[in-house]
């Protein structure tokens, strides 16, 4: 890694060159990093927005998916394939699917081999519990703060492997000509500095964009579509984006009391129904039996979403709109084992999770679309890789819960190998895109930095998070849609005349998150519209049937003035995946009784 310097040019900024640049310092960053390293690769540098160890992965909570057959010992990967192609309603890549469902067995077993907490069995094996729409107890878990326990895992081991590592680096574009990515560039959070980082291979790691949506599961100031505007601005497509998963457990609060506030829309992990967790309407009806009677509060996120908006929406609502969550028939000393960061988050609000319910609502809460990959995870601009959340591909029109781990460790270590297995170079950015991107690129962040305007960024964010919230919502219409893409021209123009302040400050952070999210913001808009079916989580009002011509992946391209999209059909599943498909296999919700 060179040392970095000041350049000698009309714009100012530090420049560092490595062979491999990994965006984005969660879960399938870190894992790219290990493999790269572990391969020898070690002219490399993961740079994070925040403090090392600190990455939206530790808010992930349920579980990790894979077919280890703990307690189940009939489940396979290709039972794991079928269940995920069911799920995402046979709009997955299939062989993205299968990579990932393969591989998980041995990941597990590998981060295990790495120290990581997980829960076990009285045998001492890994244990797997119940997740919705799952065929067999799959999901691997420590406790419910598996993110945190993955995380910790990986950076421990990317630190025995002394992967470099610089945090507080936000990044705010990719130095690409279209064709190839020759780096990235961004503000250091902690100088001030903007910063070039020239690299010969790039991973963006930079998780999704559900935190676009009003009521969110993300930390505020992640998943705000950076990875997948990042890459579609360097002339990558993005791919589905119209299907946003609403979880169906997020915090239902009363927003005028201050102690309740913060935490609306917040994970109430699907644990607490995987550990056999009951939903209740204010009438105490146990409505999921008029709705899936055999998978019951098991089902599809998608499907117990629409329910309990169904509930709220006829009037059988909670007192803050939501339904009750109720764990109270099981033990106190089992929910505090198997659920210890519920049980002592809602003991700090006051209420004791093992012996009375909690209200729950819809919150949005991960992108199953992103950037359009390859099979090794390498986008359309050479050298230009997206793993993990900024992906697309694996989870179609509705996720699994306990998969969005399995992808980030899966497609880590795929696209590190990929990008080992060419011996990566130290980057050089062309003379020709110094001048005609970055240069630019860079006078325009010290422009937007202390500008003037009438509007605060984070203002500018929340009414973008309430037009998605409102017009492309859990329920979609085409005049919703079209409304919305034309009050979004509105939101452009208060972008335009923000007040920002210094370069590495919070408004400064907020100005620039407005730019990537109201880019990703019109591709979800303009696919829900142009996706004139329901499928999955994607459910549009005026036409609520799936349509089989719709058995297509919507690409969206960056053009001169905004989006334009092409459509592909989807790829058939291997014949040992066809097969568990015609097995039929799925969970049978009894058995948790
Ligand atoms: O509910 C949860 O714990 C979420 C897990 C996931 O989205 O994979």
């Amino acid at each position: 890694m060179s040392t970095p310097e000041d350049t000698a040019s009309a714009v100012d900024y530090e420049t560092e060159s490595v062979g491999v640049l990994v965006i984005g310092a969660g879960a399938a960053g870190a894992r790219a990093a290990i493999e790269l390293a572990e391969r020898g690769v070690d002219d490399l540098l993961v740079v994070g927005k925040r403090g090392h160890g600190d990455a939206h992965t530790t808010w992930a909570r349920g579980g990790i998916n894979g077919a280890l057959g703990t307690h189940d010992p009939e489940d396979d990967w290709a039972i794991h394939a079928a269940d995920t192609l069911n799920e995402g309603h046979f709009v997955n890549d299939p062989a993205k699917v299968e990579t990932v469902t393969r591989a998980m067995p041995d990941h597990l077993r590998e981060l295990d081999d790495w120290g990581m907490s997980f829960s076990r069995t009285d045998d001492g094996e890994i244990d797997q519990r119940y997740f919705g729409a799952q065929s067999f107890r799959r999901t691997a878990f420590a406790g419910d703060h598996t993110g945190e326990s993955l995380l910790d895992t990986l950076v421990g081991r990317a630190q025995e492997l002394e992967v470099p590592y610089r945090e507080n680096l936000l990044v705010t574009k990719l130095a690409a000509d279209g064709d190839r990515v020759y780096g990235a560039v961004g503000v250091d959070l902690d100088t001030e500095e903007p910063t070039l980082i020239e690299a010969s291979e790039v991973v963006l790691a930079a998780g999704g964009y559900a935190a676009i949506y009003d009521r969110h599961t993300s930390r505020d100031d992640e998943n705000n579509g950076d990875g997948p505007a990042l890459a579609l601005d360097a002339g990558a497509s993005l791919m589905d984006t119209e299907f946003v998963q609403f979880h169906p457990t997020g915090m239902a609060v009363d927003e005028s009391d201050p102690e309740w506030a913060p935490w609306r829309g917040r994970l109430v992990t699907e644990a607490v129904r995987g550990e056999g967790g009951r939903l209740y309407n204010a009438e105490g009806e146990r409505f999921m039996e008029r709705y899936s009677p055999d998978q019951m509060e098991l089902d599809a996120r998608d499907v117990v979403a629409r329910a309990i908006a169904q509930e709220v929406r006829e009037g059988r609502g909670t007192e803050n709109d939501g339904v009750y969550l109720d764990i109270s028939h099981r033990e106190a000393d089992f929910v505090q084992e198997r659920l210890p960061r519920m049980y002592e988050r809602f003991q700090d609000l006051g209420v004791d999770l093992s012996e009375e319910p909690v209200e729950v609502a819809p919150t949005a809460h991960y992108g199953m679309g992103g950037v359009a990959v390859d099979d090794y995870g390498e986008t359309d601009v050479s050298g230009l890789f997206a793993v993990g959340e900024t992906m697309a591909g694996v989870h179609g029109a509705n996720r699994l819960g306990g998969n969005s781990l399995a992808e980030t460790v899966v497609y880590g270590a795929v696209a590190g190998e990929r990008i080992a297995a060419r011996d990566p170079e130290p980057g050089t950015v062309p003379a020709a895109v110094r001048e005609s991107l970055v240069e630019p690129h860079v006078a325009g962040l010290t422009t937007l930095a202390d500008s003037d305007g009438e509007h605060e960024p984070r203002a500018v964010l929340d009414d973008l998070q309430n037009l998605l919230w409102d017009h492309a919502g859990l329920l979609r219409d085409g005049d919703q849609l079209r409304e919305g893409l034309d009050q979004l021209a509105e939101v452009r123009d208060a972008a335009e005349e923000m007040a920002v302040g210094p370069l590495g400050s919070r408004s400064f952070e907020f100005a620039v998150d407005v730019g990537f999210s109201l880019t990703v913001a019109e591709t979800v808009m303009r696919g829900a519209l142009e996706r004139d079916e329901s499928r999955g989580a994607h459910y549009r009002t005026d036409a609520t049937d799936p349509d089989p011509e719709w058995r297509r992946n919507i690409h969206y391209h960056a053009a001169d003035v905004g989006v334009t999209t092409t459509t592909e059909p989807v790829g058939e599943p291997s014949e040992t995946v066809q097969t568990a498909l015609d097995e039929g296999h799925e969970l049978d919700y009894h058995q948790l009784e």
